[in-house]
């Protein structure tokens, strides 16, 4: 095996929507190959290019360089409607030339009608308890593969498998949708005919992903493994049950695409300059009044999947700390600095008050968490970053904040980004450089 594959996987240190689109976009460049390995179309990447805005939600965002190879591993779950929809359009935009460019597992598992039918309903009959989840059929598909009657993409390119498990999974599904959920049944005959149309078309991208992934790691080729989602809503790990259905964490990696754990190489975190979270469920900085408006307004924190507001806090680095210790973060992509820009002081959360009680960890209870007061440090403000391409421009307040970050998680900032365009981003550390085999250390950045 080789000692120092150069690969690379980048996981979200928060709630999502860290701005992973951005970083990984910046990162798929140096790539050859670009991996999601979990989730599905929950995730939403907003990618300003030349201008131009794309929303991905299954693609790989690399998928906008060309000649690079996106892969849907096996860890995803594919809506195939959704799914073929992103590839007319990129392909009407130039992308995705041949079929190679990009290759979908054939173990993915497949959410269908049903899934997003029960989300919808579930979450509609949970009324104040409700998770928030985007609707997307997420939960269910998942459900279904951990109960072994999902439907994998390789079944759907089987005509007879096809049949005989949405069959089955029919009279399951309509028996519960209808007296369980009061919802309407679906019919076999639509789904199974429109179903198998558009497997043909997705047919030519099917592969052996977790083959072709070890080959080319084996080879040297660089490779991008795209994390959806973050850390704080990992199914294990996060705000349980306000969390997804899969593990968000840089172990997902190994599962979620089949490859051996010594072929990852590096892992980098991605953490907005504060928080946001969308969906129920706790959120210890949360800022109900004028501060937390103007970081939504100025940081334009509308989901890119649902268009939900997004709820915003103050940076939290318990939160960032559990991140870095769960994936082994060798460093961390600062995104959206320039949206705190004008604010004094800036609050850091350090750790949580409980009742008596100082606590520097995430801890698992619900209510737990849902009690627990932030403790904070205050820091001086900075003004407008606009100007800033190079980490030297940066205010000394800046670069103290950004410091007082590295110390607490102990993980080394090696990425600041400042604005949404692709030129708006200080690389302090090119993280393929450490993926390669220099060795990262946990020290403070020393900015100033
Ligand atoms: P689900 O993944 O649709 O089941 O939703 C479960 C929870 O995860 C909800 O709180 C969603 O808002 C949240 N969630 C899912 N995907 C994302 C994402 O890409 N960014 C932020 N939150 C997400």
């Amino acid at each position: 095996m080789r000692r120092d594959p150069k690969t690379l996987v980048v996981i979200g240190a928060q709630w999502g929507d860290e701005g992973k689109g951005k970083i990984v976009d910046l990162l798929a460049e140096r790539s050859d190959i670009i991996v999601r390995f979990q989730g599905g179309n929950n995730a939403g990447h907003t990618l300003v290019v030349g201008g131009e805005k794309t929303v991905l939600h299954l693609v790989p965002s690399g998928v906008l360089h060309h000649g690079k190879t996106c892969v849907i591993a096996n860890g995803v779950v594919v809506d195939p409607l959704v799914l073929l929809d992103e590839i007319d359009a990129l392909r009407r935009r130039g992308f995705l030339a041949r079929d190679e460019d990009l290759r979908i597992s054939e173990q993915v598992h497949l959410i269908l009608p049903y899934h997003k039918a029960i989300d919808l309903a579930r979450e509609r009959l949970r009324g104040q308890g409700r998770i928030g989840t985007t609707g997307r059929g997420i939960g269910p598909a998942y459900e279904d593969k951990m109960a072994r009657i999902g439907i994998r993409i390789v079944d759907l390119l089987e005509e007879d498998t096809f049949r005989e498990k949405l069959s089955a999974n029919l009279e399951e599904k309509n028996a519960y949708l209808r007296s369980i959920l009061g919802e309407d049944a679906f019919a076999f005959d639509g789904i199974f005919e429109s179903y198998r149309t558009i497997g043909e078309r997705l047919r030519p991208h099917v592969a052996d992903t977790s083959r072709l992934l070890d080959r080319e790691i084996r080879s040297g080729k660089r490779v991008l493994f795209e994390g959806a989602q973050g850390t704080m809503l990992d199914v294990d790990h996060g705000t349980y049950p306000f969390v997804t259905s899969s593990n968000c964490v840089s172990g997902a990696v190994f599962a979620g695409s089949g490859i051996a754990p010594g072929l990852l190489g590096r892992s980098l975190g991605i953490t907005k300059a504060y928080t946001t979270r969308v969906g129920s469920g706790p959120f210890p900085t949360e800022l109900d009044g004028a501060i937390g408006d103007r970081l939504r307004r100025d940081g334009d924190e509308y989901g890119a999947t649902t268009g939900r507001a997004r709820r915003c806090g103050w940076f939290d680095a318990v939160v960032v700390r559990h991140a870095v210790r769960l994936s082994g973060l060798d460093g961390l992509a600062i995104t959206k600095l320039d949206v705190l820009a004008g604010l004094d002081p800036l609050r850091i959360c350090v750790a949580y008050r409980s009742g008596e009680s100082t606590i520097d960890h995430v801890p698992a209870g619900t209510r737990a968490l849902a009690r627990a007061e932030p403790v904070y440090e205050d820091w001086p403000g900075f003004g407008s970053l606009s100007s800033v391409g190079r980490l030297e421009e940066l205010p000394a307040n800046a670069r103290r904040y950004l410091d007082r970050i590295t110390e607490l998680t102990g993980a080394p900032v090696r990425i600041v980004s400042v604005g949404a365009r692709r030129e708006d981003t200080i690389v302090i550390d090119d993280p393929f450089a450490w993926a390669a085999g220099a060795k990262p250390g946990c020290e403070p950045n020393n900015l100033h």
